[in-house]
C-alpha cells in the first residue's frame, strides 16, 4: 500500500534490462554515445519534431531551472500555477539558475491556469516601465500538481495568450506520459502544436531510475542550453547511462503503457473512493494522481494498518491526502487500501 509518489517504485525490468546491456564494454562519455543519437532520434520521430534539440539531466528540477534559465533573462517574469512544482518544490532553482527571473503566481481552479487570470498577470507585469520585472515566460505543467490534465485545448489558450506578448512557453512534463494517454492527443499535439517551446518530458516518475529529457523545438537555443547544462553540473560524464533509460523508456511504447497502469490504478482507487460514504475527492481525477478528504481517524487506521502516503493539510474536522498510482501498482494494492478505509 505505497501511494506516496510515483518515485517511490522501482525501476520498470525492461529499462533496467537496458541499463544492463549498455553496461557491456566502452561508449564515449558526455553525451557522445551511440545510444543518445538513437534517443534523440527516437524523441524527434515522436514528436514529429526533426529538427529539435534534445538533452537529458537526472532530474526534473535540473529539466525545469535549465529550460526556464534558456529562455528567461534575468529581468524576467515567469507566468506559473500558485501550486507549480517550480514554484514549491525546488528551493529556487529556476530563479537562481536564471540569475534571478521573478515567479508570478497565478491561480486557477484544480491547478490549471486560469486564462483570465493570466491575462491580468500579463496585463499587470511589465507596465512599469524599468523599475518592475518584465514578462517573461509561461510555465505550465501537466499532469497538475492537483492531479488533473490540460487539454491540448486549453494549452493553447495559455499559450496563444504568452505568445501574443512573444513570450516563450514551457510544459513541465515530469508526468508527461500519465498526461498523454489521458488526452489521446500526439506529443506533437500537446506541445509545439499547442505553441510549446520547450519541454521537460519525464522518465523517472514513470519507470526510470532518473532521467528526464529536455526536448527544445528551437535549435537556435540548443548550444546555449548545453553550456547551461554543463555549467551547472549536470552534464553526465558516464552519460550512456542516462542515455540506455531513455532508449528502454521509449522502445515498444513501454512508456504509455507503464502510465497506462498508473492511471488504471488511479481510476481504480478514484471508483472505489466514490463507494465510500464519508470519502471525497477534492480535485478531478484525471490520471495517477488523487487527493481525497476523509473522516479524522482515517489516517491512524491507514497507517496501522502499513499504508504509506502524504497527508495534506484539511479543513476542521476532516483529513485530507495525497495518494499516488504508479507504473508498479497493482490491483491488490489499491484493494487493500479501499478496505483499509472503508474500516
Ligand atoms: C510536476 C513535477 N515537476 C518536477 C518535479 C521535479 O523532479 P525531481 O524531484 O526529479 O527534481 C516533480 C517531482 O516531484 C514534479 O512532481
Amino acid at each position: 500500500m505505497f501511494f506516496a509518489s510515483d518515485n517511490g517504485s522501482g525501476v520498470a525490468p525492461a529499462i533496467l534490462a537496458a541499463m544492463t546491456r549498455a553496461n557491456d564494454g566502452y561508449a564515449r562519455g558526455y553525451g557522445a554515445d551511440d545510444a543518445m543519437v538513437r534517443v534523440r532520434d527516437e524523441i524527434r520521430r515522436l514528436f514529429e519534431a526533426p529538427d529539435a534539440a534534445v538533452y537529458l539531466v537526472a532530474t526534473g528540477t535540473a529539466a525545469n531551472a535549465l529550460a526556464i534559465a534558456t529562455y528567461c533573462p534575468p529581468w524576467g517574469a515567469v507566468f506559473c500555477h500558485t501550486t507549480a512544482h517550480i514554484a514549491e518544490d525546488e528551493c529556487g532553482a529556476p530563479e537562481f539558475f536564471s540569475g534571478g527571473a521573478k515567479l508570478i503566481l497565478v491561480d486557477g481552479p484544480h491547478g490549471k491556469i486560469d486564462p483570465e487570470a493570466m491575462a491580468l498577470a500579463l496585463e499587470k507585469t511589465g507596465s512599469g516601465g524599468v523599475h518592475g520585472v518584465q514578462r517573461g515566460m509561461l510555465s505550465i505543467t501537466t499532469v497538475t500538481e492537483t492531479g488533473t490534465v490540460y487539454t491540448p485545448a486549453e494549452i493553447t489558450a495559455l499559450t496563444t495568450l504568452a505568445r501574443a506578448q512573444n513570450l516563450p512557453c514551457h510544459l513541465d512534463g515530469a508526468r508527461f506520459a500519465n498526461a498523454l494517454v489521458v488526452c489521446g492527443a500526439t506529443p506533437a499535439e500537446m506541445t509545439w502544436k499547442a505553441g510549446i517551446d520547450v519541454v521537460s518530458f519525464g522518465g523517472t516518475k514513470n519507470g526510470c531510475m532518473g532521467v528526464e529529457a529536455v526536448i527544445i523545438f528551437d535549435p537556435a537555443k540548443a548550444w546555449e542550453f548545453e553550456l547551461r547544462r554543463k555549467r551547472a553540473g549536470h552534464l553526465f560524464s558516464k552519460h550512456r547511462y542516462l542515455s540506455a533509460q531513455m532508449e528502454g523508456y521509449l522502445a515498444d511504447g513501454l512508456w504509455l503503457q507503464l502510465a497506462r497502469n498508473a492511471n488504471l490504478m488511479g481510476a481504480r482507487l478514484a471508483t472505489g473512493l466514490a463507494q465510500i460514504d464519508h470519502v471525497s475527492l477534492v480535485h478531478p481525477v484525471h490520471a495517477n494522481m488523487l487527493f481525497p478528504e476523509w473522516a479524522i481517524g482515517t489516517h491512524a487506521r491507514a497507517e496501522a494498518a502499513g499504508a504509506v502516503y502524504y497527508p495534506f493539510p484539511a479543513p476542521k474536522g476532516r483529513e485530507r491526502a495525497r495518494l499516488v498510482a504508479s507504473w508498479s501498482t497493482t490491483e491488490a494494492d489499491v484493494d487493500a487500501l479501499l478496505a483499509v478505509l472503508r474500516g
